[in-house]
């Protein structure tokens, strides 16, 4: 059969495929970054709230738990936020001229509450539940963060469904003891693959199998 195309064609052919692969990839690898980059997802960026409030200065300075401003977060599927009241136990005493404290004055006088800006927020056709997660080891700061260390709080994590899966496959990598899940700084020790293995029996933790499966998070 004669020869349709001359033989320089291959090579251009070639080039074109390579070429054309090359690019699909660039853009797929790009697109990959965009959308895992904080202003994809909005993780780590500061936010503007109506009061500067520090995670730092209270928790790990002054030493509140958590507990005392979130008060649901062990017992039910909401954190929750605390109320004016529970800032004024202090501030009516603590600060009590400071400028930076005069939305938290007002709210207490109107009866308004604050208009917090809200950090993380999943979509309504997601189930989570904090409860769970904390009578079963997982720590505040494996999903927000090192709050001791933030002067203003941001969303450490995409909460993308890939995020709680990984997890949710491999929860010893994550997993600690009761009693360090509201530390405000934390970081696994260097056995965290043993203890955690040991942490996933001991508390019977579910299997990967039951919590990747649709059902667990979309009900
Ligand atoms: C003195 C009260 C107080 C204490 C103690 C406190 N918080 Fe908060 N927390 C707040 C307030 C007020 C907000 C809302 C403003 C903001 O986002 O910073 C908040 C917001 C948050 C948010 C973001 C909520 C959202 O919108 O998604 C997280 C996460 C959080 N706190 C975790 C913690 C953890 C973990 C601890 C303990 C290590 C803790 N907090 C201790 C008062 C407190
Ligand atoms: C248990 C006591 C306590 C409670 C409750 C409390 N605070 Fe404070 N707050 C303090 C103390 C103590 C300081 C001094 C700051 C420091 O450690 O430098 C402070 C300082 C502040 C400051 C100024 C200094 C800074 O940058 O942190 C702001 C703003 C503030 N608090 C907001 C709030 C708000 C809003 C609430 C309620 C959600 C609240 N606080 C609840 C004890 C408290
Ligand atoms: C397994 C991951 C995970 C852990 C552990 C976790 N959170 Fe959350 N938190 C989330 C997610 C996801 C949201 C968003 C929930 C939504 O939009 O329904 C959230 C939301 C919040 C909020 C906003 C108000 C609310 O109730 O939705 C606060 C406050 C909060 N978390 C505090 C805490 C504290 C305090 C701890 C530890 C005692 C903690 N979280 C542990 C994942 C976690
Ligand atoms: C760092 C680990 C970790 C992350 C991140 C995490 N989870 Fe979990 N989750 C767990 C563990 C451990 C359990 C407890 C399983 C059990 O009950 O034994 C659990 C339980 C649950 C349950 C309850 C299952 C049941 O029926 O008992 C739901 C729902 C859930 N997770 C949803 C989510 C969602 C949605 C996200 C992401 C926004 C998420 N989780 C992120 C570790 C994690
Ligand atoms: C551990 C919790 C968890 C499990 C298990 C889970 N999902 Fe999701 N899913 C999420 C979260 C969180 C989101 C929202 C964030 C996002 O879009 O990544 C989501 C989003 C989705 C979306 C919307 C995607 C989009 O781009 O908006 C679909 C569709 C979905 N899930 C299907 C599934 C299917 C099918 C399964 C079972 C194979 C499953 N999910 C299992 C947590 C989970």
């Amino acid at each position: 059969m004669a020869q349709i195309f001359h033989r320089s064609f291959n090579t251009i052919a070639r080039v074109s495929i390579y070429g054309g692969l090359l690019l699909l990839g660039g853009l797929a690898y790009v697109s990959w970054v965009v959308e895992q980059s904080p202003l994809y997802t909005d993780a780590k960026l500061p936010l503007v709230q109506p009061i500067p409030f520090s995670h730092k200065h209270h928790t790990v300075d002054d030493g509140i738990d958590c507990r005392y401003c979130h008060t649901s977060v062990e017992k039910s599927a909401f954190a929750g936020l605390p109320s004016t009241e529970t800032c004024m136990t202090c501030h009516s005493q603590l600060w009590t001229n400071a400028a930076m404290l005069e939305p938290v004055r007002a709210s207490f006088l109107t009866g308004q509450s604050i208009a917090w800006t809200r950090v993380n927020a999943l979509p309504d056709f997601v189930y989570f539940n904090h409860s769970i997660h904390i009578h079963k080891g997982i720590g505040c700061t494996t999903c927000h963060g090192q709050l001791g260390e933030m002067p203003i709080t941001w969303k450490e994590n995409t909460l993308y469904m890939r995020w709680c899966i990984n997890c949710h496959k491999h929860p010893e990598r994550y997993i600690r003891r009761r009693e360090d899940v509201f530390k405000p700084i934390y970081d696994p020790p260097a056995n965290q693959e043993e203890l955690g293995r040991r942490l996933v029996k001991a508390y019977d933790v579910k299997t990967p199998t039951y919590l990747t499966s649709c059902e667990t998070c979309h009900r």
